[in-house]
């Protein structure tokens, strides 16, 4: 049985959808009403469920935690939970020498957030004049008007261009489209050098923060960025006084292998922005990590960041951060992500050799993304408004597969892709299933793909 979408008193993010109704998740699997089984491949809409579902050590300590205090008034208290989270965050999965933790309940409040704090770090130091950020084109950084702003996902801001904060982009550091280079075959870093062409266009002394997805999740479908790109971003910001935020919303807390996504380039930004698999979907939980001179240097002026919300440092979410961190340690997670995540980006290469359309298969660990293309020679997207990664999400989930599909990753618009981030307990064996799924549905579906371009 699928929801009325005229009758609902809800409005739902596709309000044209047939949209069953999920009643339980156990592991790597949900099930609905009518008891269908469907792997959570995308886990949650995208890179969410860290740990799988229902597991039973931290329904126990939510439930402890409201058995004591769910709610605490935060200008008047701390509470052990916030602070043992903070603890194991800057401890287990922090660079080295990060310092100190902001909550807040998700990824937009969380780069907001880290946005705020990079501009205060500057004007109570005395330099008032950097307020602008510089983010990349192909890129999401949440829905709020200053994320968006900093983001470059054409379709999601194309709605609210006249209204968002004026913002500079590069373009993203994207191997298989890219935008920088166009003759070589090689990333040639040109992309990451455009940062110091913008902000010697703007003025060094205008320029807040850059901010970067270290693998770029939903809009360019898990491209992670060329080898020496990040240390060429650290030190252009070095040499230019510009804070560099890392935003860790879907790379974070074990999903590629590594603690942060970051750490596969070995460089240290100044800010993290986190969220999603931090309490793995079980509460709503983000957090800003932050190296001890940013807040060193407001704190010493007797000041304090101003920012602040309702959930800001909730305690319930703050135990389930602790309790979902843990269960990712205790059960090796982060090796799990890396090993499978192998074999799972290998296997989903391998599909290539069966399916013409499969224009490239990207990522690492386990975030991962497939590009549908109309002519792999060429890399010619689908046409739009066919919508394949619609169609083929659809079809697999008609299968017991949820795929995130999403478009935009050639130009901004068109080029469609799929992203998978299942939860990191998957096992190989799960990875099979997963695959095949994805196999069956595209040999069902293709000839009807290419049927329509022909
Ligand atoms: C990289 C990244 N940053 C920020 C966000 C925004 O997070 P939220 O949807 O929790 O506000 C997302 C959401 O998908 C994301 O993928």
């Amino acid at each position: 049985m699928v929801i009325d979408q005229e009758r609902t008193r809800v409005i739902h993010r596709d309000m044209h959808a047939d949209l069953p109704i999920v009643e339980r998740g156990e592991g790597i699997y949900l099930f609905d009403e009518d008891g269908n089984r469907y792997i959570d491949g995308s886990g949650g809409s995208s890179a969410v469920t860290a740990i799988g579902h229902g597991v039973p050590e931290v329904v126990d300590a939510i439930t402890e935690q409201l058995s004591k205090i769910a709610c605490s008034p935060t200008h008047a208290f701390s509470t052990r939970a916030v602070e043992e989270c903070a603890q194991l965050i800057v401890e287990e999965f922090s660079p080295e020498g990060f310092g100190k933790v902001w909550f807040v309940s998700g990824g937009s409040e969380a780069v907001e957030n880290a946005i705020k704090m990079a501009i205060q770090y500057h004007r109570d130091r005395g330099n008032g004049t950097r307020h602008m950020i510089i983010g990349r084109w192909g890129s999401y950084h949440g829905g709020s008007f200053a994320t968006l702003a900093a983001g470059g996902n054409a379709a999601r801001r194309a709605k609210y261009a006249p209204n968002l904060m004026h913002t500079e982009h590069i373009p993203a550091c994207h191997a298989y489209r890219s935008q920088c280079n166009r003759n070589g075959s090689e990333c040639d870093l040109s992309c990451a050098h455009q940062l110091e062409y913008v902000i010697k266009q703007v003025g060094a002394d205008n320029v807040a923060a850059f901010v970067a997805e270290p693998v770029v999740g939903a809009t360019l479908g898990a491209s992670p960025a060329s080898d020496g790109y990040f240390q060429t971003i650290r030190e252009i910001c070095d040499r230019y006084g510009v804070l560099f935020i890392a935003d860790e919303v879907m790379s974070g807390f074990g999903r590629t292998g590594m603690k942060m996504g970051i750490d596969h380039w070995g460089v240290k930004p100044d800010l993290i922005a986190t969220a999603k698999g931090i309490s793995g979907g079980y509460t709503p939980l983000g957090a800003v990590i932050t190296s001890p001179e940013i807040v060193g240097e407001v704190r010493q002026r007797g000041a304090s960041f101003v920012i602040g919300h309702t959930a800001s440092g909730n305690p319930l979410s703050c135990a389930t951060g602790v309790a979902v961190m843990r269960y990712i340690l205790d059960n090796n997670l982060i090796e799990n992500a890396r090993d499978t995540g192998a074999y799972f980006q290998q296997s989903l290469r391998q599909l290539m050799e069966r399916h013409e359309i499969i224009g490239d298969v990207r990522g690492i660990g386990l975030l991962a993304g497939v590009e549908l293309v109309a002519d792999r020679a060429t890399k010619t997207p689908f046409p739009v408004e066919l919508r394949v990664s619609k169609q083929i999400s659809l079809e697999t989930q008609s299968r017991g597969l949820i795929s995130y599909p999403l478009q935009g990753s050639a130009d901004g618009v068109s080029g469609d892709h799929i992203l998978y981030a299942p939860p990191l307990i998957i096992t190989r064996g799960q990875v099979d299933d997963l695959v095949s799924v994805l196999d069956e549905s595209l040999t069902a579906i293709s000839p009807k793909l290419m049927a329509y371009v022909s």
